[in-house]
């Protein structure tokens, strides 16, 4: 009964902040924030500039440490945990600003991505050279696929570095898909893209969340995607939550009206 109860519980909120605080100096970018994220759930995060949004990214990934509070994915407590294992625990995340690996090709891009493949250790390689040629003949599957899936497989041997924007962001999408995440942490996905491709990178976060079931936190300024992509809408402002509901509730909610205009 209780066994039954602890997964039910679980299975609605993938991801807890619960009273967390990040400063810089003086400065609380994230001030006692707390909010969930719904299993499945496509969640858009807004705010106004400055409103901590990534650095709450930042936090969740472990790439800051945070000063208070806990973080929680399924239930677990990582809030202490660096990014490699935040990662290998299903949390991935894209930046603001794209960060492909420029002199390598598209493909590359996506094969250099940290699984938990046999090849990395040394010592498997040298007592199971068989086995570390079939992940690698995998990883090279899973990428052609990736890039199919993300309409980019005419750009496979590119070198990153040449990509539209829009393209990277794709890409840096595909290195997200790379690692079989829980979660991922979109920023700004559609920032700089043009109308084309953001069509492509919408409809693929669709599928993605559809077809893979993975869950989504989206930080994005182009209020049609969000309200369109996203539900529930968390709004942030100094720091920590200030409102939660569908777009229409958001749209029409005073003290996001006011945040926003800088009250
Ligand atoms: N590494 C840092 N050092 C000092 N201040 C920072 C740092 N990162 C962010 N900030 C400050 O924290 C606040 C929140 O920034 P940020 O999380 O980037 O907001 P958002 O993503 O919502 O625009 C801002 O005032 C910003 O200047
Ligand atoms: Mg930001």
């Amino acid at each position: 009964m209780s066994l039954l109860k602890e997964e039910s519980k679980n299975t609605i909120n993938l991801l807890e902040i619960n009273s967390v605080t990040k400063a810089f100096g003086g400065l609380k970018a994230v001030n006692n924030c707390s909010l969930n994220v719904k299993k499945g759930s496509i969640t858009g995060l807004i705010g106004p500039n400055g409103a901590g949004k990534t650095t709450l990214f930042n936090v969740i990934t472990g790439q800051l440490p945070a000063d208070k509070g806990q973080i929680l994915i399924d239930g677990e407590n990582i809030e202490k945990l660096p990014p490699h294992i935040t990662h290998s625990k299903g949390i991935v995340r894209t930046f603001q600003i794209p960060r492909e690996l420029k002199r390598m090709t598209v493909l590359e891009n996506l094969m250099v991505v940290k699984t938990n493949q046999s090849g990395e250790n040394l010592f498997t390689t040298w007592l199971n050279p068989w086995k570390v040629k079939q992940e690698e003949k995998a990883n090279l599957k899973k990428a052609e696929e990736t890039l199919e899936f993300l309409r980019l497989s005419h750009l496979a041997d590119e070198y990153a570095g040449n990509l539209s924007t829009g393209q990277k962001k794709l890409l840096e999408i595909g290195r997200t898909l790379m690692s079989d995440p829980k979660i991922i942490l979109l920023d700004e996905p559609a920032a700089g893209v043009n109308p084309t491709l953001m069509n492509n990178i919408v409809e693929r976060i669709e599928e993605i969340s559809k077809e893979f079931k993975i869950t989504f936190l989206i930080i994005e300024h182009n209020m049609e995607i969000i309200m369109n992509l996203c539900d529930p809408i968390i709004v942030m402002s100094d720091g920590s939550k200030l409102a939660e509901g569908n777009a229409k509730s958001i749209r029409n909610n005073k003290d996001v009206i006011d945040a926003y205009l800088g009250k």
